[in-house]
């Protein structure tokens, strides 16, 4: 591929839509991609197999108690991953596990229940299933919000310590709602990275308002940054867009904002700025 070398479901591997009742599953979508990922060699991020925040599906979030919770996390987790053994090289076990702000967990079924070693109970489930798949742990945070970062940190922190098979740290890098803090950044990879975790973003997009003025080039400026912060710091293996082209974005779609310009490629799939800020930071 000429672009890319990886890629990542963006909801046909979350849990509502391929596994939206017990034992029923739906894996079409989701073949489709890994069949194609597999047949032009692209590498692919499992994409996720627990997140409390959103598609969870009712039985799950009605799920009796911690036992039954528990059940249908191993079987959601084992079944996923090893269907895919061999072929997603890594996965987002956990995605999101703190609140938006602060330094609190995020309040969830999962953890209501089986309090918050439903993350590494999560993580051993996916290594038993496979254990070559390189296994992630996946954030949104704003840079600026020292609290938060300093939650994720010492989550990881501990899990290593614990001996959870945790092998990387997604920083999901959505800058919808706060400017990119590039510094800041680089600085939070090496402190990863320092753990002897791998580091990947594996979110990113710029929001711009495009109309307001000539905001592209800043916006490849931006980009630019974001990507030269993962690779200026070894430990940082991989960068995740979440789309490419403006054509088709999930913030578009979620704030009915058709003007909104936040990925690499324009409409017409066209280069933009960001595309090039991108590539020189390669
Ligand atoms: C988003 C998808 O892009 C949307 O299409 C869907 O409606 C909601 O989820 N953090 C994540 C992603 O980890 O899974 C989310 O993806 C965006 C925020």
């Amino acid at each position: 591929m000429r672009e890319f070398s990886s890629v990542t479901p963006e909801s046909s591997q979350k849990w509502d839509v391929i596994h939206p009742e017990a034992g029923r599953w739906q894996f079409a979508d989701s073949d489709r991609v890994v069949d194609f990922a597999v047949s032009h060699q692209l590498a692919i991020r499992g994409h996720t197999l627990v997140w409390g925040r959103a598609s969870v599906p009712d039985y799950i979030e009605q799920a009796a108690d911690a036992k039954q919770l528990r059940d249908y996390m191993a079987d959601h987790i084992s079944t996923l991953v090893s269907r895919y053994q061999g072929k997603i090289e890594r996965w987002d076990v956990v995605n999101e596990p703190l609140a938006i702000r602060g330094g609190d967990y995020a309040d969830y079924i999962f953890n209501r229940l089986l309090g918050t070693d439903y993350i590494e109970q999560a993580f051993y489930l996916a290594h038993q299933a496979d254990p070559a798949a390189k296994l992630y742990i996946n954030e949104w945070y704003d840079e600026n919000d020292e609290e938060k970062f300093q939650a994720y940190y010492h989550l990881v922190q501990q899990l290593l310590d614990k001996g959870v098979p945790l092998h990387g740290v997604g920083i999901q890098a959505h800058y919808n709602f706060h400017d990119p803090a590039p510094e800041k950044l680089q600085r939070q990879i090496q402190q990863f990275a320092a753990l002897g975790v791998e580091v990947e973003l594996t979110e990113l997009d710029i929001a711009k308002f495009p109309w307001l003025d000539n905001r592209l080039q800043d916006q490849g400026i931006e980009y630019y940054q974001a990507a030269k912060a993962c690779t200026a710091v070894a430990a940082c293996s991989g960068i995740t867009v979440w789309g490419f082209t403006d054509r088709y974005n999930w913030i578009k779609d979620w704030l009915n904002l058709p003007g909104f310009t936040p990925l690499l490629m324009d409409q017409t799939l066209q280069p933009k700025p960001a595309y090039y800020g991108v590539q020189q930071a390669l």
